[in-house]
């Protein structure tokens, strides 16, 4: 039996490409879903492939002051009150960071680091009544590697991974998880058609959404505390992190490329 069996998870980003795949693959664990997202014909569609009350869909805006209010509302009336929750919303952000806009930044940021942080600060007593809780954040290759293309939103992936980091290690004589799980590119929308081009001209390998979906749920599932899919990402997070200025040199190789498809 799966550990996900039973268990009511609360998913951020349910409407999105690896969220969607989500909802499909923590169903087949024997999970209910709260999907939440803003665009709800894509949440509706997700949840009509499932029977009924097994997927819940919940529009809310993270970046509006009362999305989290509205999230800890609904989960407070389900029955198991959620004792998983999956961050999976993120905006993407690529170009060079001069040519945005300080409005940009600002939501970026606003929506993958501070709109997370206080839905796991909301939610938290909720999850510490349960006797297992996890907080499992969906990072990035770009959380642990800064790309350039993507300066602002690996800022705010490493951002999310110090978070995770330093909440385990709070928790660390308490039952409840703090899980960083980190995909590398994968074919959703997300990746704008500039990053597609350029990512082929690198020769970045795409995961499928329902293969990173597999992965990332067997990974909530046995409670790992880190994960990067993906080789050679593992690999080049690893480096990045001991030998930086090995991947320093290796990216200047490659920023004539980032600049003309940031361009384009
Ligand atoms: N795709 C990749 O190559 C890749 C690689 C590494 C990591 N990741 C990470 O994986 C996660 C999922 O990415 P994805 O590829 O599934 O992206 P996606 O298809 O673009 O989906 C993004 C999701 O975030 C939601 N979202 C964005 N802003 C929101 C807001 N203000 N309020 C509520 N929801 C909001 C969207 O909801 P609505 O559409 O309903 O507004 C959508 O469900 C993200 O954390 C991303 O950083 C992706």
């Amino acid at each position: 039996m799966s550990a996900l069996e039973g268990r009511t998870v609360l998913l951020t980003g349910a409407s999105g490409g690896i969220g969607a795949a989500l909802c499909d693959a923590l169903v087949a664990a024997g999970a209910q879903v709260v999907a939440i997202g803003r665009n709800r014909v894509r949440l509706q569609a997700i949840a009509a492939r499932h029977a009924p009350g097994r997927i819940l869909p919940v529009i809310a805006d993270l970046a509006d002051p009362e999305g989290p209010a509205r999230i800890v509302a609904t989960a407070s009336q389900l029955q198991p009150t959620p004792s998983v929750l999956v961050l999976a919303h993120a905006q993407g952000a690529f170009g060079l960071f001069e040519q945005q806009s300080p409005q940009a930044l600002q939501s970026l940021l606003n929506t993958n680091l501070v709109a997370s942080m206080t839905l796991i600060h909301v939610l938290l007593p909720m999850l510490r009544t349960h006797p297992q809780a996890s907080v499992v954040a969906i990072g990035s290759t770009f959380g642990s590697l800064a790309f350039p293309g993507f300066a602002a939103y690996s800022a705010s992936k490493f951002g999310l991974r110090g978070l995770m980091e330093g909440l385990a290690r709070e928790h660390a004589d308490m039952p409840l998880r703090f899980q960083y799980l980190s995909p590398r590119a994968t074919r959703t929308a997300f990746n704008t058609p500039q990053v597609e081009a350029m990512n082929r001209e690198m020769k970045v390998a795409q995961d499928d959404p329902a293969d990173v979906a597999a992965q990332l749920v067997a990974a909530i599932a046995s409670g790992r505390r880190r994960m990067q899919i993906g080789w050679p990402e593992k690999l080049f997070a690893r480096i990045n992190g001991a030998l930086p200025g090995l991947v320093d040199r290796s990216l200047a190789v490659q920023l004539p490329i980032v600049r003309r498809h940031a361009r384009s």
